[in-house]
């Protein structure tokens, strides 16, 4: 009982904090400025919950500028995580003209390309001034996907080709990549081979499988390149591999959102490898300036694709290069984790803000804004503290060297199946 009273007398005073930074500026509707709208304040009634439509709340990705935010989304399963992101990204490609490039291991964000249709939630769109929206997304599935339930709202299904592979620059990355790709260890003989193959340089895979048919030939140990042969005409049989059904990835970036729907559960590797590759093809047409302005990679799941300590899956260097290196390249890096703990420091270290639901006591989440925002009072993080309720609108905190500001996400402008 006492602390229920000494909460409520903590969350009226921390009420009555003024929120540092906080200026809140026009309407939804006269969006302006560097900001994309996060949601509104609001608040819960004894009817229900109410927006308060007078008071968006923005961030500000700092497009115009040399390093634009990196921003770290973090909540359980079923916070939001998936749908901010893609409202976010969306309000970056359409008035930032931001290229985007979505990362779905989940595959749901074929969703998003029908309209909202809850009327509920087109009555709070309206009564906002948003109208709802379908993106106009492009959906990308590795071909070894098709024919699969899960996969079946793609507009393309496409494999690596030799150019993804060409197209990157640093030799011993393209070299473990395409090991993972062909399913070939560092330590087997068989890698010697795959070396020895790329050494004369084929420019396809026909020349590829050429080249490897004339090592056959000449070599006496057989079985040494067996699981290169064997593998090397299985990826290209179920499509994992082929010179036909690239995609230009850039190309279509350049006309509308791209999102690369994969699973994690399923051939985890050779999905992390295609991932890894999509990356670098939009990151060698960043730098060759056939990608115009900035691009914005939503990654989600990004802490199984990129975790912490000593595990490498394939996706991990080229997604802590986004976040270091690529940035001057016109990278803007939005990761989605669960937990931050989890996903690689490299990454973490570079998180300008950080949007997310009511956390927990101690979690590992609390402990990492504490260590990443030290000026974030403890006052402040007690607003996290309370307000897990499960329905929607969720409050989520929007978290900066700033301070907090808490809000309601508004219902998505795209279907949103409740
Ligand atoms: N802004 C929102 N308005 C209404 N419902 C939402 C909103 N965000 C999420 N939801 C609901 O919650 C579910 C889970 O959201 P999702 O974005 O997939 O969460 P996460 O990615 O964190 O697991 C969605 O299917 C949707 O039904
Ligand atoms: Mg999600």
């Amino acid at each position: 009982m006492i602390k229920m009273v000494f909460m409520h007398q903590l969350q009226y005073y921390a009420e009555r904090i003024p929120w540092n930074g906080f200026k809140p500026y026009g309407k939804y509707k006269e969006l302006q400025g560097n900001s994309v709208l996060l949601g509104l304040k609001g608040r819960k009634t004894r009817k229900g919950f109410r927006y308060n439509y007078n008071k968006p709340v923005y961030l500000d990705f700092g497009i115009d500028s040399n390093n634009p935010l990196n921003l770290l989304i973090m909540g359980r399963k079923g916070a939001g995580k998936t749908t901010i992101s893609a409202s976010i990204g969306f309000q970056l490609w359409k008035y930032f003209q931001c290229n985007l490039f979505i990362i779905d291991p989940q595959a749901n964000i074929p969703a998003f390309k029908y309209p909202q249709t809850n009327p509920t939630f087109l009555h709070y769109l309206e009564e906002a001034g948003v109208k709802s929206e379908p993106m106009p997304l492009h959906v990308l599935t590795p071909k070894f996907f098709r024919g699969s339930p899960k996969f079946k709202n793609t507009d393309t299904y496409y494999s690596v080709s030799m150019d993804d592979i060409i197209s990157i620059d640093e030799f011993s990355f393209k070299r473990q990549l395409l090991a993972s790709l062909l399913g070939v260890e560092d330590q087997e003989p068989s890698m010697r081979k795959l070396d020895e193959v790329m050494a004369t340089d084929p420019q396809s895979f026909e020349r590829f499988k050429k080249e490897l048919e004339n090592l056959n030939k000449s070599n006496k140990f057989f079985d040494r390149i067996k699981v290169l042969d064997n593998n090397f005409k299985r990826r290209l049989s179920e499509g994992v591999i082929s010179d036909y059904d690239k995609v230009d990835i850039v190309k279509i970036l350049n006309n509308q959102p791209v999102g690369l729907q994969c699973s994690l559960s399923t051939e985890d590797k050779i999905n992390m490898t295609y991932i890894a590759f999509a990356l670098y093809s939009i990151k060698a047409g960043m730098e060759a300036g056939k990608i115009e302005g900035k691009t914005v990679f939503v990654t989600d799941e990004a802490d199984i694709l990129a975790p912490s300590g000593n595990k490498n899956p394939p996706s991990k260097i080229p997604l802590e290069h986004m976040s270091t290196k690529w940035r001057k390249d016109g990278a803007i890096p939005i990761n989605l984790v669960q937990d931050p703990a989890r996903l690689s420091t490299t990454i973490l270290q570079q998180v300008d803000a950080v949007l997310t639901p009511a956390i927990g006591y101690n979690t590992s989440e609390e402990n990492f804004i504490r260590s990443k925002f030290p000026n974030v009072s403890t006052m402040e993080l007690m607003q996290l503290h309370y307000g897990k309720s499960s329905n929607y609108p969720k409050e989520w905190a929007l978290i900066t060297s700033q301070g907090i500001e808490t809000f309601y996400p508004l219902p998505n402008p795209f279907l949103m199946t409740l």
